[in-house]
């Protein structure tokens, strides 16, 4: 009798510790997908297949640090609620399952289909440490679920140390599979064809060109729109490299890519620290603009990041296209539409003018999406906005319109201890020009999150900051001479957890 009554009492007991450790803790971004428990790094197998949308990613099942990678699985019937399922694909024999992608091989073209249904197949590279990495298939017939290894792994070995994270996708004009892989330390994006996802040659490379300061890692390229022209296309190449990323747009022939834009200047998906490994989504629905969704980390300090019992979370996901600036095709990145689904009530806060003086919103919050747009009304005008605010520290957007420089600043938010690194990489930049004399500015704040689009998606900054709890405050500043700050809006932004 009294075993009966123990043993429920005791799985109570541990479903409310779950319950009060899981997903509540200070840092936890509450509207970004981070697993419950431990490590992840990249995204990988970002697919649309039946209704969902799948996200596997880099995990460590055992420690919140970095090892023993494996990919992990979520889902999404919105690409905002996610769903947490099982481990996928697992770490074997000293053979680690590094990042890479997934189609849904709907013409059974790998003959791993049973009974017409058509297999999902994984395509990753098989990692031994400072030995070999080579790339690696498996597949699954019960929508990512539970995954086989192909017996005859692997399906593409050149005997390299640094050879990883295949994009995979149909190329519909040559009626093959294209894979780009990256020779990391020579700086060369690699592009191989494939009838069968086993059998793969060699079709072109590209590289080496632009930010070629680190290794290069997780190629991902996708046709998207141009925008205001919504049936033209371009082809998108973004890369990783050096804890940060760059991109190129041009034409892809199915065997080689051309990039259009200037090679003297550096385009980045992504101006602030903490973006890195996105990926776009394989076949999405037609209607579906092109997505990217990426790590939000920064390899030099995120196993040191003070979050437990997790580290690493996933950007809010990006929709592509490009637009012709001064004769280069800029990258325009927003979020995906079903994120206003999670807005609560709209707070209209009235435009505000000051002169060298600032304006505290009566929002208070640290979770939330605020638009707003600064217009600067003298010359050496600088203005900022403020989060993350108590008395004197708080993260800083700033606008010095003598210098056109938009930058964004977390030095002051009051922690950073954790890593010397950290602590050196606070402020990060990016020439803006004033559209119609103002600048637009969205920013998402989800606990230790900060993402910020610029004047509609121009350009992008993503900062982790790790405040203290009572930092919830807004405000506006004039820094020097005057500014107009308007089209406030702002929203609390929902729970996805809960
Ligand atoms: C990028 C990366 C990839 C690799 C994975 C390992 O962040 O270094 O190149 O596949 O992480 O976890």
């Amino acid at each position: 009798m009294k075993k009966i009554i123990f043993v429920p009492l005791l799985f109570i007991m541990s479903f409310a510790i779950a319950q009060s450790t899981s997903y509540t803790e200070q840092f936890r971004p509450q509207f970004h997908f981070s697993p419950k428990n431990n490590w992840c790094n990249d995204p990988n197998g970002l697919v649309y297949n039946n209704g969902l949308y799948h996200l596997f990613y880099q995990y460590n099942p055992f420690e919140n640090v970095w090892g023993h990678m494996t990919w992990a699985h979520a889902t999404s019937k919105d690409l905002i609620r996610w769903k947490n399922l099982p481990v996928a694909i697992k770490e074997e024999n000293g053979i680690m399952i590094f990042s890479g992608t997934c189609v849904v091989d709907k013409n059974n073209t790998s003959g791993f289909g049973k009974n017409g249904k058509p297999p999902m197949v994984a395509i990753y590279t098989g990692h031994i440490e400072n030995v070999n990495q080579s790339q690696n298939i498996a597949y699954s017939l019960d929508d990512g679920i539970t995954w086989t290894k192909y017996l005859n792994n692997p399906v593409l070995d050149i005997q390299k140390k640094d050879f990883r994270d295949p994009k995979v996708f149909w190329d519909n004009n040559k009626k093959y599979w294209v894979m780009l892989l990256m020779l990391s330390a020579e700086h060369k994006v690699q592009f191989y064809a494939s009838k069968n996802l086993k059998e793969w040659k060699h079709l072109s490379d590209y590289g080496p060109v632009g930010d070629t300061a680190g290794v290069w890692e997780c190629p991902d390229l996708v046709q998207v729109p141009i925008e205001g022209n919504s049936n033209k296309m371009k082809w998108l190449l973004q890369m990783s490299q050096n804890a940060t990323m760059q991109y190129f747009v041009g034409e892809f022939d199915g065997t080689s890519f051309t990039n259009e834009n200037s090679i003297t200047e550096i385009y980045r998906p992504d101006y602030g620290p903490d973006y890195y490994s996105a990926i776009s989504y394989n076949q999405l629905p037609k209607q579906h603009l092109p997505t990217a969704i990426g790590w939000i980390n920064n390899w030099n300090y995120a196993n040191k990041i003070p979050t437990t019992p997790w580290k690493g979370a996933m950007s809010l996901p990006r929709t592509l296209s490009v637009k012709k600036v001064n004769g280069n095709w800029l990258l325009i990145q927003k979020t995906d539409p079903a994120l206003n689904s999670l807005r609560k009530k709209l707070v209209t806060i009235p435009d505000v003018s000051l002169t060298n003086n600032k304006k505290i919103f009566p929002a208070k919050s640290t979770q939330f999406e605020l638009q707003l747009s600064i217009t600067p009304l003298e010359k050496n005008t600088v203005s900022a906005v403020r989060i993350a605010v108590n008395e004197d520290t708080y993260f800083e957007i700033v606008y010095n319109n003598k210098t056109q420089m938009l930058s964004a600043d977390r030095s002051k938010t009051g922690t950073g201890d954790f890593s010397e690194q950290f602590k050196k990489m606070n402020i990060y930049e990016k020439k803006i020009a004033l559209v119609n004399n103002k600048i637009d500015l969205q920013i998402y704040f989800d606990n230790s999150i900060a993402e910020i689009f610029v004047n509609n998606g121009e350009a992008v900054f993503t900062f982790q900051l790790f405040p203290k709890k009572n930092n919830v405050g807004i405000e506006v500043v004039s820094k020097n001479k005057k500014t107009r700050f308007s089209n406030i809006k702002f929203w609390e932004i929902k729970n996805i957890w809960k």
